[in-house]
């Protein structure tokens, strides 16, 4: 049983979570305008690893028998400068949902919610990663600065991506 307080974080992250999803989609959006399909195709799979994770958060109130209550959320951003600076939107968002993460995490941990604080285990080491991805292509975009030839590289490489769930 989830405290009434946990619960409402809980709801409350699943619309961040689909929030990314749609901040992502809109990214891929502007990637498909300056013919980076590779880079679109990128931010589609994030798209669907944040619908993932809101269903993560769906499936384990159900479990817990609390109520899922499903509420709207606010337009992303839909125009960038760049890659560089889409980029660094997208860890800027990371960072604020590690600290969503974290924040939950706190609530479970003074309330000695074993079983949140077990299922919130998985979306910290998650955070650690999605932080990750997003510093690296960050990083490599500096690198490339705009060059045509460095942007088609990568392009290409973003455009193998595919979602795999990472249930066990
Ligand atoms: Fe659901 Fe990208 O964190």
């Amino acid at each position: 049983m989830l405290s009434e307080k946990l619960v409402e974080e809980f709801n409350e992250q699943i619309k961040h979570e689909f929030f990314s999803a749609n901040y992502y989609l809109s990214m891929a959006a502007y990637c498909k305008d300056q013919n980076l399909d590779g880079f679109a195709n990128f931010f589609i799979v994030q798209a669907e690893e944040e619908r993932f994770h809101a269903m993560k958060f769906f499936n384990f109130l159900d479990e817990m028998g609390s109520r899922v209550v499903i509420t709207g959320y606010d337009d992303p951003r839909t125009d960038f400068e760049s890659m560089s600076d889409v980029f660094a939107a997208g860890l800027e968002h990371e960072q604020f949902v590690t600290k969503r993460i974290h924040h939950l995490m706190d609530i479970a941990m003074d309330e000695k919610s074993y079983p949140a604080i077990s299922f919130l285990n998985w979306f910290v080491d998650e955070q650690v990663e999605e932080e990750a991805t997003m510093t690296d292509l960050l990083e490599k975009l500096k690198l490339i600065n705009n060059n045509p030839n460095g942007l088609f590289m990568l392009d290409k490489e973003l455009s193998t991506r595919t979602f795999v769930s990472e249930e066990a």
